[in-house]
């Protein structure tokens, strides 16, 4: 049987990209997937292209496994190992990644890769280099096969690509215009993953709640309506939507959260900057006050609310001022997580012409000075949750050895705790007994039944 090595880099769609990309290779191609590279005859790396560190991480990741890796095959008398790169970088970059890394046989989009086993007999039968990054006109989705290695939880795209071009954001270039897939194949999705054991169900978007999808009859639902549908189906015991936009909020989004038990407590909505000066050169579509505006009102609808945001630091222009806005906002909503980065300039993008670059130092110690905030407001909201018993769908082991196991709240706390690996997959009320920055701790309140 053929090895498939695979390494995902980016966010959430990209991972689930990359599982449906072992579905088919293994479906179609006869592929099994290995976590051991000397030991692959594909070699597939699942690029991002968000931030330029991703990137050079990529190219020097690559040239290392090339080495590694056929000098490990050529000693055991093998054939070199195929290297493919697709993701986000691929769809950029192009035929460019072949001038980078001439190995490199296969370069495919986040839009082509369906197209996959196409893609791998024809270079089979005539060698050489191929490249497939175009944005293509028919889904993917159609020509997948089901998913295959279903676990807790399990991911579906609803919506994908993005119309809001932000003057700091590659997406709209690398994933395409905005896009929502169907209902009917979303429902017959869910159903497929719930049947096969998952209890999670995590609906995923570039700007998941800005998903306007078609029903049978023609008629347009939003995710609030998305959402009310997943849940009727047997076996959903837990929904998740990540990532909301802010200026695609509605109060339907809100209002879903006192109907829906099985929605997690859990909103992630990315405010980038505290700044209203730097939102609008940002393009953000919204400012300030309405974000704080859309916090109170999840807050108030489940007090339970854990909100989740990203932050980028050093924008072109940003002052020490916008900066102490950003760290005003910090303090006044209290973020339960938070991601924060250095703004990185893009190629393509409308901030990356923008004068007035703030030097990298000062975005550095900006950043640090942000995360020590951030922190703080993670580690005391994990220490309010001491007390409380917690509903912790239990993902795997904590650490080997620990004796622990590791899952998280519906606010995507994680959470260790002593129990047997059965649980592993089950929904458990745990205990909090201790709050740390990361995760929390606790005991099991009363064993589930298996
Ligand atoms: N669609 C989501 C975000 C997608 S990108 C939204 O609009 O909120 C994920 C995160 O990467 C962004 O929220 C942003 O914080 C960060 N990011 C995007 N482009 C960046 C850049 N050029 N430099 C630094 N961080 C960036
Ligand atoms: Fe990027 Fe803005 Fe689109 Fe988010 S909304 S993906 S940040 S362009
Ligand atoms: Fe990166 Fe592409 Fe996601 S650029 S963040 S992998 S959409």
């Amino acid at each position: 049987m053929k090895k498939l090595y695979i390494k995902n880099f980016g966010c959430q769609m990209n991972e689930y990209d990359a599982a449906r990309i072992v579905d088919q290779l293994q479906v179609n191609c006869g592929y099994q997937q290995t976590d051991t590279p000397e030991q692959a005859d594909l070699i597939l790396f699942n690029t991002c292209h968000i931030r330029e560190k991703a990137e050079e991480k990529l190219f020097s990741e690559l040239g290392r496994l090339h080495k590694l890796v056929n000098t490990a095959r050529h000693n055991a008398g093998l054939p070199p190992a195929l290297f493919a790169v697709g993701g986000c970088v691929a769809q950029a970059s192009g035929e460019e990644i072949f001038r980078r890394a001439p190995f490199v046989r296969l370069v495919f989009g986040p839009q082509t890769y369906h197209r996959l086993p196409i893609m791998l007999s024809r270079l089979e039968r005539e060698g050489g280099q191929l490249c497939d990054a175009e944005i293509a006109p028919e889904s993917k989705f159609d020509e997948l096969p089901q998913s295959q290695n279903v676990g807790a939880i399990a991911s579906v795209t609803v919506q994908e690509g993005c119309n809001k071009f932000c003057a700091f954001c590659v997406v709209p270039y690398t994933r395409g215009r905005e896009w929502s897939r169907p209902v009917q194949d979303i429902l017959q999705e869910v159903r497929h993953l719930a049947g096969q054991g998952a209890k999670e169900i995590q609906l995923l978007g570039q700007n998941v709640n800005a998903y306007q999808g078609m029903d049978a009859t023609g008629v347009v639902h939003d995710l609030a309506l998305l959402i009310r549908q997943v849940a009727l189906l047997p076996g959903v015991q837990r929904i998740r939507f990540v990532t909301s936009h802010p200026a695609d909020m509605n109060e339907d989004l809100v209002d879903i959260f006192a109907d829906i038990p099985q929605l997690c407590t859990y909103f992630h909505l990315p405010v980038q900057s505290g700044s209203d000066r730097i939102l609008q050169r940002m393009g953000r579509g919204h400012d300030r006050a309405e974000y704080l505006s859309w916090i109170r009102k999840l807050r108030a609808v489940h007090p339970d609310m854990a909100i989740a945001s990203d932050f980028i630091v050093g924008f072109p222009g940003e002052t020490e001022e916008d900066f102490q806005e950003t760290l005003r906002l910090v303090e006044e909503v209290s973020f339960d997580h938070a991601y924060s980065f250095c703004y990185s300039a893009r190629p393509g993008t409308e901030a990356a012409n923008m004068a007035d670059a703030v030097p990298p130092e000062i975005s550095s110690a900006r950043l640090a000075r942000l995360q020590e905030r951030l922190n703080a407001h993670q580690l005391q909201r994990n220490q309010q949750r001491v007390g409380r018993i917690e509903s912790v769908l239990v993902e795997g082991v904590a650490k080997k050895g620990s004796g622990e196991l590791s899952g998280r709240t519906p606010g995507f706390r994680k959470v260790n705790f002593p129990g047997p690996v059965e649980w592993i997959g089950h929904i458990v009320p745990v205990r909090i007994s201790e709050g740390f920055a990361n995760s929390l701790r606790g005991h099991c309140a009363t064993p589930p039944a298996l």
